[in-house]
């Protein structure tokens, strides 16, 4: 039995958000915790899956019957990338797969799309059609658009390259950034946002009022650009000053929270450069750009005290990577 192991790291967003899924850029980061999955080619012509990390366990089905009938929330994303490989690359045996993840699906690190990545990943080596990231990106990306309908693919450009990217909607630009530190605190708002809901409750926005949207999303498209400056050149306070007022234009999307503004506002009290919510809102985190001193406790403590549980992470991670 062949079986390769592939890891693939979270995300964050920087800033971004939102306007990045439509045609414009974004700053993603790839975070220290990894999602692995081990991936078999098997006798029986079988989709097996293994992942307990989100509760499916026992799972499979003829391979003929990829993606028929209802699919278990956790399976979706690792059944329909295999239904895409498939169809490119037509697979003779049976897949079984197992995922672990080091950090939790209700952080909104991006587990579902580390997961399709590190699945098409092992598939292509064990298969040996040794895919190059921008193929992976495209049949990963595909899983991500079949299933949610809409999204930019940032989430699984960080699972592929890592490090920290300035990425344009779909892959049409994806640019490692050469960044070796970004300091950031991470306080997670207790409540997992469903990233479709937000799109979808952005979008009803967007056709109430068409103008006010897309002048945010350029407004976030200039910060984009000039926080990408700002990173390249490690100008921290300027830096954090567009990542709060990309969190002002976020707010006016709507998308914000009481919690996310409460931990934002103390972190900024507490000495953070700049702060905002990450990811699509409603919920999830929020990232704080900090000086790397005695500020840093400070600042996390005020993140606890408003009811915040802060979440260690290592910023500008390896990409994904075959483990065995
Ligand atoms: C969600 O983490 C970020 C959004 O911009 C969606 C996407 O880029 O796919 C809201």
């Amino acid at each position: 039995m062949k079986t390769v192991t592939v890891s693939a790291p979270g995300k964050l967003m920087l800033l971004g958000e939102h306007a990045v899924v439509y045609d414009r850029p974004c700053l993603v980061t790839a975070v220290g915790q990894r999602m692995r999955a081990t991936v078999s080619l098997i006798g029986p012509k079988e989709f097996q899956l293994e992942a307990a990390d989100v509760s499916v366990t026992g799972y499979s089905k003829p391979m003929t019957e990829l993606v028929d009938g209802e699919i278990p929330k956790g399976a979706k994303f690792v059944e329909v990338a295999i239904k895409n490989f498939n169809e490119k690359f037509p697979l003779t045996k049976g897949v079984r797969v197992e995922t672990t993840s080091e950090f939790s699906s209700k952080l909104g690190f991006g587990s579902s799309s580390a997961s399709t990545v590190c699945v098409i990943k092992a598939l292509s080596e064990l298969t040996g059609n040794k895919l190059d990231n921008k193929e992976i990106f495209e049949l990963a990306y595909k899983t991500v658009l079949d299933i949610q309908g809409k999204g930019s693919g940032f989430d699984v450009a960080a699972a592929i390259y890592g490090g920290t990217l300035y990425f344009v909607t779909g892959g049409k630009v994806i640019e490692p950034l050469d960044i070796k530190e970004l300091s950031l605190v991470v306080g997670y708002s207790g409540v997992k946002a469903d990233t479709v809901t937000l799109m979808n409750q952005v979008t009803e926005l967007a056709k109430k009022n068409p103008d006010l949207v897309e002048g945010i999303y350029n407004q976030i498209q200039k910060l984009v650009e000039k926080a990408k400056i700002e990173l390249i050149s490690k100008n921290w306070t300027e830096l954090g000053k567009l990542m709060t007022k990309n969190q002002g234009l976020l707010k006016k999307l709507g998308v914000s929270t009481g919690k996310l503004d409460a931990m934002i506002d103390v972190a900024c009290k507490a000495g953070a450069y700049g702060a905002k919510l990450s990811g699509a809102g409603g919920g999830d985190c929020m990232i704080a750009l900090v000086p790397e001193d005695n500020k840093i406790g400070k600042i996390q403590k005020n993140i606890q005290a408003v009811g915040g549980e802060v979440i260690n992470i290592q910023t500008n991670v390896q990409g994904a990577r075959i483990e065995n």
